[in-house]
């Protein structure tokens, strides 16, 4: 068996159609048919169900594709990790979410930096969801995201939880006013949330903590990332919530408020493909948790 077979079986499997599965190979189909013939002979088991249409894959098939794509992602990791370790230069990629960015972020990075000159920072904008592909195309080396995954090829560490606050207009009648909002002062609210796409996001946590306070906003409009939002809101034309970082942003026409909710949480996690250990992210990590001393955030310490 080689590595192309799997390639082909996945192929098949996914598209669940030869015609479809040969055009993302960039093969004709007769040759396709042949590999994923001599695979079933090889293994002297049936992987796709004979004349049933659409294919669909034997009990052995199942397994043999779950098993094939942790293979084929522990071989891609394999590749992008060992170009990595051979390149003379130190680079390391990035992936944050926009609202990092006016929290710790620059401090993390200045901290870094200072104490490891020799090592390129590219530093790239991107969704959670985005985050986790480009970890695993070798596009960035670590991901600063808010969501959870479940992808096993993704090692994740729940860096800490952040305080959500509820960012107005100045002249809104919430905008002034001492101690926290509660979600139901808000629930008649015009509510922008963010990024509209990819889902699940940020948005969906914002919703969630309406849901487990029963609550539903009556009304939600989805804008495509945190910036908009945020000028929305300065044009009064709603209200968002945000994660507490944002108030480093200092929009000259939003004000910001507590939520007096405490599961109104948003995590941040420190996301490495699983096999990589490289110096650079145990450094980077080291980084973050440093700033956090600086600031009295508590933090697990937990290690790669
Ligand atoms: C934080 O705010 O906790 C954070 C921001 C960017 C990277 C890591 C952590």
């Amino acid at each position: 068996m080689e590595l192309r077979h799997l390639r082909y079986f996945v192929a098949v499997a996914e598209e669940r159609n030869f015609t479809r599965a040969a055009e993302r190979l960039h093969i004709a189909q007769p040759p396709l048919s042949r590999q994923i013939q001599q695979l079933e002979e090889d293994l002297g088991v049936v992987l796709i169900e004979k004349g049933v249409r659409p294919l669909r894959l034997t009990e052995a098939g199942a397994f043999f594709l779950a098993h094939a794509r942790t293979l084929l992602d522990q071989v891609r990791d394999l590749r992008t990790m060992t170009q990595r370790i051979g390149k003379l230069e130190r680079t390391l990629s990035v992936g944050f979410v926009a609202s990092t960015l006016y929290g710790l972020l620059p401090d993390i990075i200045r901290r870094y930096r200072e104490r490891h000159p020799e090592v390129d920072i590219a530093l790239h904008e991107m969704t959670t969801v985005e985050q986790l592909k480009a970890l695993k195309e070798g596009r960035i080396d670590v991901g600063f995201g808010r969501l959870k995954s479940a992808d096993p090829s993704i090692r994740r560490i729940r860096l800490r939880e952040e305080p959500m606050v509820v960012a107005l207009f100045p002249g809104h009648r919430l905008a002034g006013g001492a101690g926290g909002l509660r979600l139901t002062e808000l629930v008649h609210e015009a509510l922008l949330v963010y990024p509209k796409a990819p889902r699940p996001s940020f948005a969906d946590q914002v919703l969630a903590a309406f849901s487990e306070a029963n609550l539903t906003p009556e009304h939600v409009t989805e804008v495509r990332e945190l910036q908009i939002a945020m000028g929305l809101v300065a044009a009064g034309q709603g209200i968002a919530i945000v994660p507490e970082s944002v108030q480093g942003m200092h929009h000259r026409n939003v004000v910001y408020r507590p939520l007096d909710e405490p599961h109104a949480v948003s995590p941040i996690f420190f996301s490495v493909r699983h096999m990589d250990r490289s110096p650079e992210l145990e450094n980077i990590l080291a980084a973050v948790y440093a700033v956090y001393d600086d600031h009295g955030i508590a933090h697990g310490g937990e290690k790669l």
